[in-house]
């Protein structure tokens, strides 16, 4: 069933995907506050919506995912208003980030700046061979305010995004692919399958065991290692507590596929 509150974003979800899509073509998709508002309230309610186990984020049109934030609105900013537009960016993309849900981003074209960054906030990249990736703010005379400066160094390694950072270049799909910024990359039109077919593959898992290993790996990358080895261990042992670990060993064991509820 479809659903279109909003002016800059489609919202549908189609077999259990919620699909995201940013739709301000004349723009290349870029984003000033409004779209940023619209993503941050179509997340929340793929969140809450029962009949959606996955979120896909993409961008309308073939040529851009999103190509940054826009720069007209950002070139009018006072420096504190530029602080205020960062954290802002900050908060809709760690929301997405910490979404107990996997959210995989579909990068159909330019992903430049803003758009790179929220890419890097889902979970899972595949990219259309005409994809291109760049943090191009240097060019701007402006660095990556969206996480870029973080999110990059942890996906890539400092080295490789000091390169992208300080050139303002940008990489193909297939050298994201290298890069390890993306971790599929298939022909432009065949995105929306293969990136339905992922989303389904992950609709099948069971939803406790997904939110639980978003966790451990999200939650455990940020902390100590021992610390962090310690919180797998405990979300480890919850899954045990859950209906769906029940049914996933005893299916394997009566060679038969399991049926998740989420319990
Ligand atoms: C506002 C944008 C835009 C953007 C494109 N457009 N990107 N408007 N903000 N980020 C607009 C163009 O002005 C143009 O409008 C229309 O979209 C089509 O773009 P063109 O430039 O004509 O297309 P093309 O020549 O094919 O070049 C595509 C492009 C280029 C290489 C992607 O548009 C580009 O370099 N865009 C900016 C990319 C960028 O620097 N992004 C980082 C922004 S800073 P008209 O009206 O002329 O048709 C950022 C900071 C994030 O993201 C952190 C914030 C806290």
């Amino acid at each position: 069933m479809a659903q279109d509150p909003f002016r800059y974003v489609l919202y549908e979800v189609r077999e259990r995907a919620a699909w995201i899509t940013v739709s301000r073509p004349e723009r290349l998709n870029a984003l000033d506050r409004q779209t940023v508002t619209e993503i941050a309230a179509a997340v929340d309610l793929a969140v809450a919506d029962d009949r959606v186990a996955v979120l896909v984020l993409t961008g309308a049109g073939e040529k851009a995912f999103v190509a940054g934030a826009d720069i007209a609105e950002m070139s009018a900013m006072s420096p504190a208003e530029a602080q205020e537009f960062s954290r802002f960016l900050h908060r809709a993309l760690d929301r997405i980030e910490r979404c107990p849900k996997p959210v995989v981003a579909a990068v159909n074209g330019f992903a430049l700046g803003g758009g790179c960054e929220l890419a890097m906030a889902c979970h899972v990249r595949i990219a259309s061979e005409t994809a291109r990736f760049g943090q191009p703010e240097v060019n701007l005379g402006l660095i990556p305010g969206a996480g870029g400066t973080q999110r990059l160094q942890r996906i890539v390694g400092r080295g490789r995004a000091l390169d992208l950072i300080l050139t303002g270049d940008m990489v193909s799909a297939p050298e994201a692919l290298t890069l390890g910024l993306v971790t599929r990359v298939v022909a432009p039109e065949a995105l929306a399958a293969e990136t339905a077919s992922l989303a389904s593959k992950i609709a099948a898992k069971g939803p406790r065991a997904l939110a639980l290993a978003l966790e451990a790996v999200l939650a455990g990358g940020e902390i100590a290692q021992e610390e962090a080895l310690r919180l797998e261990s405990s979300l480890f042992g919850l899954c045990f507590a859950s209906e769906d670990m029940r049914e996933g060993t005893r299916a394997f064991l009566e060679k038969r596929k399991p049926a998740f509820t989420g319990r």
